[in-house]
């Protein structure tokens, strides 16, 4: 496993998305995905599967300190009692002890960012997080936050694949010494069938999957694929023995067009990008 670092924090380059895994499922595919490798799970107040997630790692039987665990603050829990309530909250689900790294979900405009950040710096001081990052965040709100910490965040995780275009934010995160984290890399399944991720897979033996990840992993971007599937989870982690051609990266970062984008911010309270 390679590993992406940023101020003292060591991301493994490829975690297990767990959205919308729940039950024994989601138990019985975090434990074959540590037997497989993974060494970083990434599960979500606003999943209600974090109690599944640390059950999974522990069936395992793998040391604690081999895995990189991360939550993510639901938009409703950002204001600094709530946020602290929840966090505590998290940790009892998880019961896997202090949380490697613990994000806020997304922005909420109906909080102060002054507050909830002070809060999230509460919490690492507190020993409830080894480290703290955000999501969703847009440049503007990236630049605020990390102002805000004094440097503290370490990451950002947002949605990043082949057919969407982040270099802004991408820079912003450099700029700031984050490490970018990209959610939906193989745009829920969407890379599977694009004829160009395909025709580059068939060049290297590999699936257009594998390149949609491979293309996220070779710019230094950690990747969180999902899968409900134990062949598709070894597919999904082996990226580390083959290389893109510079002439391949930028064909792919080609596919990228203004509708690119899978998750949609209207829901979110705050939704500007
Ligand atoms: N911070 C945020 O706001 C945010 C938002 C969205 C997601 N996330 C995180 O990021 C994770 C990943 O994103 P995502 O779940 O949206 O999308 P994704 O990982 O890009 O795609 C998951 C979908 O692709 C399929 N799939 C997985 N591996 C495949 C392969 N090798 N070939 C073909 N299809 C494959 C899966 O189906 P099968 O199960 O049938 O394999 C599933 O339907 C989430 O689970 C979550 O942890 C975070």
């Amino acid at each position: 496993m390679q590993f992406i670092e940023a101020k003292g924090c060591r991301i493994p380059a490829v975690g297990l998305g767990t959205w919308q895994l729940s039950g024994r499922d989601c138990v019985r595919v975090v434990e074959q995905a540590v037997r497989l490798g993974y060494r970083h799970f990434d599960t979500a107040q606003m999943y209600g599967n974090e109690r599944e997630v640390g059950e999974g790692v522990r069936a395992s039987g793998i040391k604690r300190e081999e895995v990189f665990v991360v939550t993510k603050v639901a938009p409703d829990n950002l204001a600094p009692r709530q946020l602290e309530r929840s966090v505590k909250d998290s940790i009892g689900q998880l019961r896997l002890g202090e949380i490697d790294l613990l994000l806020l979900h997304w922005p909420n405009k109906g909080v102060p960012l002054k507050d909830t950040i002070e809060a999230l710096c509460g919490v690492k001081r507190d020993g409830l997080a080894r480290h703290i990052g955000v999501s969703n965040y847009t440049v503007a709100l990236l630049d605020e936050a990390d102002t805000l910490s004094e440097g503290r965040l370490v990451c950002n995780q947002f949605e990043c694949h082949p057919f969407l275009d982040q270099s802004k934010v991408l820079a912003a995160c450099r700029k700031h010494g984050m490490v970018p984290v990209a959610y939906s890399p193989i745009a829920r399944g969407g890379a599977k069938g694009d004829a160009t991720l395909q025709a580059i897979g068939k060049r290297h033996n590999k699936t257009a999957a594998q390149v949609s990840l491979r293309f996220l992993v070779q710019q230094g971007i950690a990747v969180i694929p999902r899968t409900s599937k134990v062949e598709r989870l070894a597919e999904n982690i082996d990226l580390f023995d083959f290389e893109l051609l510079d002439s391949e990266m930028t064909q792919i970062a080609e596919l990228a067009h203004p509708d690119g984008r899978i998750v949609d911010w209207a829901w979110s309270p705050q939704w500007d990008r």
